[in-house]
């Protein structure tokens, strides 16, 4: 009897800690805040949002930015495991507050973990995520 109440009390014991870990993966603290610059926030987004740029944006996406920000954009890409900060959620109300301009921005420059797109990607091709990323 005293042992069946140790092995319970173990399985416990592992399953609190189980469900601790995943709690903590999916509650990952933000990254410090990260402003973009006025010209930067008031800039218009020069390609027309349809089907076509969508379609280009996601390509893209599914190529570049997938990894981590995860197929639905949020922010739970193969790679977002082993960053200590969270990814964001490309389908919340912070992304939604911020401007295209905003967003061409942040992905141009990058910030670490986060790579600079700014060689990697041409801007049109750059609008055309973010076009995909307002479409999530
Ligand atoms: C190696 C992983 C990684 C890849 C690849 C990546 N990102 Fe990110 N991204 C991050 C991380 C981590 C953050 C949070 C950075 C911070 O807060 O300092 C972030 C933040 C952002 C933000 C700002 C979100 C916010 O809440 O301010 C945008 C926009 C963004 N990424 C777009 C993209 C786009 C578009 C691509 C592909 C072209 C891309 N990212 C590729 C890891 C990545």
């Amino acid at each position: 009897m005293k042992n069946l109440k140790k092995i319970l009390a173990g399985s416990l014991f592992v399953g609190a800690c189980l469900f601790m870990s995943n709690a903590a993966y999916a509650q990952k603290p933000a990254g410090k805040p990260w402003p973009a610059t006025d010209a930067a926030v008031k800039k218009a987004n020069p390609i027309k949002s349809d089907a076509g740029s969508i379609k280009e944006g996601k390509d893209l996406y599914a190529q570049h930015c997938k990894s981590c920000h995860g197929a639905k954009g949020k922010g739970d890409g193969s790679k977002a495991e082993k960053i200590d900060i969270s990814c964001g959620d490309f389908t919340g109300p912070e992304i939604a507050k911020m401007t295209d301009g905003e967003l061409f921005w942040k992905t141009t420059e990058g910030r670490k973990p986060m790579p600079s797109y700014k060689e990697k990607l041409s801007d049109s091709e750059r609008w055309k995520v973010i076009n995909y990323i307002r479409s999530l």
